[in-house]
């Protein structure tokens, strides 16, 4: 087992500089793509060789993970990827996020740590703040994706999402995958891993109104 980060730890609380678009993407006019607490980033590796028509950003709190993935996607050239390390809270509450959210289509939460004590929720990663920010920066039609094995992680993010007024429930089957960051249904390593074990997955889509 992992060691978790404590995500509240004041050693996160200076964001590193964040780069413009064009500094992070070769065409940075691309659809942009956020997923958070992306763990060592395979699932966007593969998400952007594929869909060349989409730029992906991704926030993880574990530096060491961040680093190797940036080496990577450079040593690949890889142009449509770029990963920032930190707390997602920090960065996206951070002046300098701000261009970046309000260019944002689409973000993924995918299996986010459960901190499954009752006073360790404040460690979750989808808080009311978090979704209060979302909720002020994104634009219209801008979509938040959920996905979780845990059935009371699921009912704590929903219930948080769908307590903001500006997040609608989309009805999967309104929703047009091929369209979406992730044509091709691509899971992520902890979603494969939930899969061989014949695990439920919760998971849920909301749309900015
Ligand atoms: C269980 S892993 C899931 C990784 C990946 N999304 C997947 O589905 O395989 C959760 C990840 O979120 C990261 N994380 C947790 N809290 C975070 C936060 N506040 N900001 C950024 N990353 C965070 C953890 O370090 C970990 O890598």
């Amino acid at each position: 087992m992992r060691q978790h980060v404590n995500p509240l730890s004041s050693n996160f609380n200076k964001v590193e500089i964040i780069p413009s678009l064009g500094e992070m993407f070769s065409d940075p006019k691309l659809n942009l793509h956020l997923d958070i607490g992306c763990g060592a980033g395979d699932f966007l590796f593969d998400l952007a060789l594929v869909n060349t028509s989409w730029n992906y950003l991704a926030i993880e709190i574990r530096e060491k993970l961040v680093k190797t993935a940036k080496f990577k996607a450079r040593e690949r050239e890889i142009k449509n990827l770029f990963f920032l390390f930190g707390n997602a809270h920090n960065i996206l509450n951070d002046k300098q996020s701000k261009f970046f959210v309000e260019n944002v289509k689409s973000i993924s939460f995918n299996f986010p740590d459960p901190w499954f004590k009752k006073r360790h929720h404040k460690r979750r990663v989808i808080q009311p703040e978090l979704i209060n920010i979302l909720s002020t920066l994104l634009g219209t039609g801008s979509l938040i994706f959920i996905k979780t094995d845990v059935k009371e992680l699921f009912d704590y993010m929903n219930c948080i999402i769908s307590s903001n007024l500006n997040f609608k429930v989309l009805d999967k089957k309104d929703f047009n995958y091929y369209e979406s960051f992730n044509p091709n249904k691509i899971k992520t390593n902890r979603e494969n891993n939930v899969i061989v074990n014949q695990l439920d997955i919760f998971e849920r889509i909301y749309i900015k109104i």
